[in-house]
């Protein structure tokens, strides 16, 4: 392999779903994970097996799916876990078992309660375990940047003897400066005798704001894979987001000659997937995929950017996924505009999706004058999670303003293929559909989020709504958009409901109705 390219490990799946309210069911991981290796991920890092069976059987559904990418699952240095974890790998053209234990002080002593010659015995028994199951194995040193050096280059050395073919640093706590990480994998490459047998990898928390660099850091010193995320999703302030890393090393060439078998242009549109089903709205000004990291509102700027884009843009829209063209979407673009628009987009749908989308589309665009892009991405994206729905919103009708008090929701619900109504009341509009849907559906759930964002802009622009309910723990997300907030209201909720079904697809469908 060229010794300059650098091998691309997305962790959204895993890391990114580590993330307090991020969890995504088996379908919307199986999506995500089809579009990361659309866009030319080398290593989709698909969950932990053995931390539940849908992590399990959602990281071996993954594993079927994808034909191009490795799939990797995380395993912690026992039996059990790396078994697991090459149960759920099985299927897949390539898998690959990650398998990690703490080295640094603090976590041996606190954390594992192990002295350090046994977690050195640990990596060797690890190793030596997963390679009997594949010959694609990665051993990480969890908190590695806080390690004593002396002790990380033992660990690393044993690791690379027992079979490891990739060997991680990871920044666990997002301590590191970047040229302080930046020494430490040189130091590895100095004081390591096999060194030359592995891959070195990075994987950087955010928690300090130096994910990114931190990782470009230790590219620059020999690293040749990034573990990230998809919008820098992961635990606590997140994981160095993929679209950073990528962009900085294909603008920056001239600096960093390194490259990635990422198709840029399909960025956008797995920011938009990852935010859309986790509900993790995208900050406007965050780098690459913010909504406004390619809008230019001052005078002077788009002056500057109409006579020479590149007076204010250092990378095109174009090289994201973000098109330039004028081609507004309105109720006369017939079909074949909509499917190129949908090609322009990044979508692949067959023919009855197309459809569906299409009908949905063209019901959008009787309601609101100009459809851009991201109306189509939010409406498709709402589509892709309608799959496999066992409640629908059929009709919704509600009162409220200054002289209806209480507000009140007529509501029309197909449940399994009955069509049933019901009026309810509330505390305001929004609690009254509520209302209305649990007394259609009776369920124990708590809403744990309301969230409303406006796709685009105007008064006419779609809403586009985050319903988060939990239920004995476990917690699901529904979307919902629509032009009406009280209709994205009640979509969201039903798409919550419906993924709550899902996740609980052994249980009778009486027991929610119950
Ligand atoms: O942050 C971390 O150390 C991890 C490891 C399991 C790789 O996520
Ligand atoms: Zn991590």
């Amino acid at each position: 392999m060229d010794k300059n390219r650098i091998i691309i490990f997305d962790t959204t799946l895993r890391d990114g779903e580590q993330s307090p309210g991020a969890s995504m069911n088996l379908e919307e991981k199986v999506k995500i994970a089809q579009v990361l290796e659309e866009m030319g991920v080398d290593v989709i890092e698909a969950g932990f097996p053995i931390a539940s069976n849908g992590d399990f059987e959602a990281v071996k559904a993954v594993a079927s799916h994808i034909r191009n990418a490795t799939i990797c699952g995380l395993a912690r240095a026992t039996r059990g876990d790396i078994e697991r974890c090459a149960e759920a790998i099985r299927p897949a053209a390539r898998g690959r078992i990650h398998t990690f234990i703490s080295t640094s002080p603090l976590h041996m002593k606190y954390k594992l309660q192990m002295e350090p010659e046994r977690v050195l015995e640990k990596v060797t028994e690890s190793v030596t375990l997963a390679r009997t199951f594949t010959d694609d194995v990665e051993w990480s040193a969890e908190d590695g940047s806080r390690t004593e050096p002396d002790f990380l280059c033992r660990c690393v050395e044993a690791a690379i003897k027992a079979g490891a073919g990739t060997v991680n640093i990871p920044d666990t706590v997002g301590y590191a400066l970047p040229d302080e990480f930046a020494a430490l994998i040189r130091l590895l490459f100095d004081r390591v005798p096999n060194i030359d047998r592995a891959i070195i990898s990075v994987h950087c928390h955010n928690d300090l704001g130096l994910a990114v660099a931190n990782s470009l850091a230790a590219v620059g010193a020999g690293a040749r894979q990034v573990e990230c995320t998809v919008n820098g999703l992961g635990e606590r302030a997140g994981n160095a987001a993929m679209e950073e890393v990528v962009m900085a090393l294909r603008t920056r060439h001239d600096r960093m000659p390194f490259t990635t078998g990422i198709r840029t242009e399909a960025i956008t549109r797995a920011s938009r997937l990852v935010s859309a089903v986790t509900g993790f709205p995208v900050q406007p000004n965050k780098a690459i995929v913010g909504k406004n990291a390619f809008a230019h509102e001052s005078g002077i700027h788009q002056d500057g950017v109409l006579k020479h884009a590149q007076t204010y843009e250092i990378m095109t829209p174009e090289s994201v996924g973000l098109n330039r063209s004028n081609l507004v979407m309105g109720k006369h673009s017939g079909r074949a505009a909509f499917r190129a628009k949908l090609r322009e987009l990044g979508y692949q749908l067959d023919e009855a999706a197309v459809e569906t989308a299409f009908a949905r589309f063209k019901d959008l665009a009787d309601r609101k004058k100009d459809v851009f892009d991201e109306d189509i991405v939010a409406l498709v994206d709402d589509q892709v999670v309608r799959d496999n729905v066992r409640i629908r919103l059929v009709s919704l009708e509600v009162l409220c303003g200054t002289r209806h008090n209480p507000p009140k929701a007529d509501l029309e619900l197909e449940v399994d293929g009955e069509v049933k109504s019901c009026n309810a009341v509330g505390d305001g509009p929004v609690d009254a559909i509520f209302n209305a849907i649990k007394s259609l559906v009776p369920h124990e759930t708590r809403l744990q989020l309301y969230q409303v964002q406006a796709v685009t802009q105007g008064t006419d622009a779609q809403a586009e709504v985050t319903v988060r309910l939990e239920e004995g723990g476990k917690t699901v997300q529904g979307q919902g958009a629509d032009t009406d907030t009280m209709v994205a209201s009640a979509r969201a909720y039903v798409n919550a409901l419906n993924k709550l079904l899902v996740k609980r697809q052994k249980t009778a469908p009486a027991a929610l109705m119950a």
